[in-house]
């Protein structure tokens, strides 16, 4: 397993091009399960999870082609079986997604419950039931979800806790039910809105995606598209956090600034300058050190809890005492463990951490323990002084494509060596 070496320090200077969207890529992949023809998706992210994704669907016999730029060609019509094994979803949660397509579309889905992962129970009762509710026979045997359903009917569904795949599992088997599917309580979060904008392009009837109630019209039948994947908000905030921490100046294109508020909002809190234009957003905290700032995690379009632990990272090294409150998942504090060994005063108080920035980190050996948490230690490691050397990363390969590659081209002195 290989890990990364970051030697810190250097304030980030220079531009670095956004990929598209992980959280909008995995549904949208999903989805093509519904078209009666072949879908074309671009601006992908070369991620693990998406390889992941695309196994999952060659598993059921479904044709995908990648070329030399990640356009994904996916063909549903030669699917064979409907069926999510263990051994794939154990790896990427996000693989309960294809459980209302295969429904919606084959009445018929086999998939094993995702366990949980180092973040939270990460539950799908919520899932499950809203489509009992459209009237699928479901019930769970030897760890897996075991689906049947004739056509799905719409119905008016409230979701007791906002969830983004919950949303979008639900959204999706709507697309093909009879009648009209109210979803109350629905996630609002962008890339609930990407994947609408997809399943519009092919012929859905949908209105109210991103706000908290959506509407589905049921059609016959959905056919293939072309489509674009929207660039990805947390890597661009984890690039803004990255210029902020080391009092640098960084633009980012390629992004959407109008999905990132309340996170422009807590940068500028911490004495960032911030300049935007369509699809770009520059941060300067040259010569400044950030201000502490205080932060409580919500649905979007409140602070999401994906930035949590860069800013984490960031409060580390900030003038003055921040607090974090984690309201959405149960374990999501790890990465403060590891700060600490870095030299961060950090006190954790149930969902609370109470951090008191000091001048500098000391490098150390870390272990990253999940896909945002290992982000916030490279940052941490990009002012710690001395060596980083961070252990597990495939949790960052997950989710940021060629991040060593993009922070050298910033000036950091990164690497990645075999373990
Ligand atoms: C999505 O997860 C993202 N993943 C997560 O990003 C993100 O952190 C999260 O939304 C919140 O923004 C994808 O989009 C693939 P949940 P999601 O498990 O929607 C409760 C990353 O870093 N809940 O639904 O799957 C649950 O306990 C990942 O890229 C139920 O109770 O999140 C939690 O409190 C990490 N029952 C809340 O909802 C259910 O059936 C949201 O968790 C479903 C969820």
């Amino acid at each position: 397993m290989d890990k990364l070496q970051i030697t810190g320090g250097r304030p980030l200077e220079g531009e670095v091009r956004i990929s598209g969207a992980k959280n909008a890529t995995l549904p949208i992949l999903a989805a093509a399960l519904l078209a009666d023809g072949p879908v074309t998706i671009s601006n992908v992210p070369h991620l693990q999870d998406v390889t992941t994704m695309i196994e999952l669907l060659g598993r059921m016999g479904v044709s995908v082609t990648v070329d030399e730029r990640m356009r994904i060609e996916v063909d549903p019509t030669t699917i064979r079986e409907y069926f999510a094994p263990y051994e794939l979803v154990k790896t990427m949660r996000a693989s309960i997604l294809v459980l209302g397509p295969l429904l919606a579309r084959y009445g018929h889905a086999d998939v094993s419950l995702p366990g949980g992962c180092a973040i939270g129970a990460r539950p799908v009762n919520i899932h499950v039931a809203g489509l009992q509710s459209m009237g699928a026979d479901i019930h769970i045997e030897n760890g897996y979800i075991k689906a049947r359903a004739g056509r799905l009917k719409g119905t008016r569904l409230v979701l007791d806790t906002v969830t983004v795949t919950g949303t979008e599992n639900l959204m999706m088997a709507a697309t093909l039910a009879d009648g009209e599917t109210v979803i109350e309580n629905a996630a609002r979060e962008p890339e609930v809105v990407d994947l609408a904008n997809f399943l519009l392009a092919m012929g859905a009837k949908i209105r109210g995606a991103g706000t908290d109630r959506i509407i589905v019209q049921g059609v016959e039948k959905l056919q293939g598209c072309e489509y674009e994947v929207l660039p990805d908000r947390i890597e661009t905030g984890t690039f803004l956090v990255a210029g902020a921490i080391t009092r640098g100046h960084v633009r980012v294109k390629n992004t959407c600034p109008e999905h990132l508020d309340a996170v422009l909002l807590k940068l500028q809190e911490s004495g960032a300058k911030i300049g935007q234009g369509e699809n770009w957003i520059e941060i300067d905290m040259r010569g400044k050190r950030p201000k502490s700032i205080d932060v409580r995690t919500a649905p979007y379009p409140a602070f999401p809890t994906d930035m949590q632990a860069q800013f984490a990272a960031l409060d580390a090294v900030a003038d003055g005492v921040g607090t974090i409150i984690e309201t959405v998942f149960e374990n999501r504090f790890m990465h403060m463990l590891e700060m600490r060994r870095m030299g961060a005063e950090i006190r954790l108080e149930g969902n609370t951490a109470i951090i008191k920035g000091v001048q500098r980190l000391t490098a150390a050996p870390v272990m990253a323990t999940d896909l945002r948490a290992s982000a916030s230690l490279v940052l941490a490691g990009l002012v710690a002084e001395g060596r980083t050397e961070i252990e597990r990363i495939y949790h960052i390969d997950r989710g940021y494509e060629s991040i060593e590659e993009k922070l050298s081209g910033l000036g950091a002195q990164i690497r990645r060596v075999p373990n």
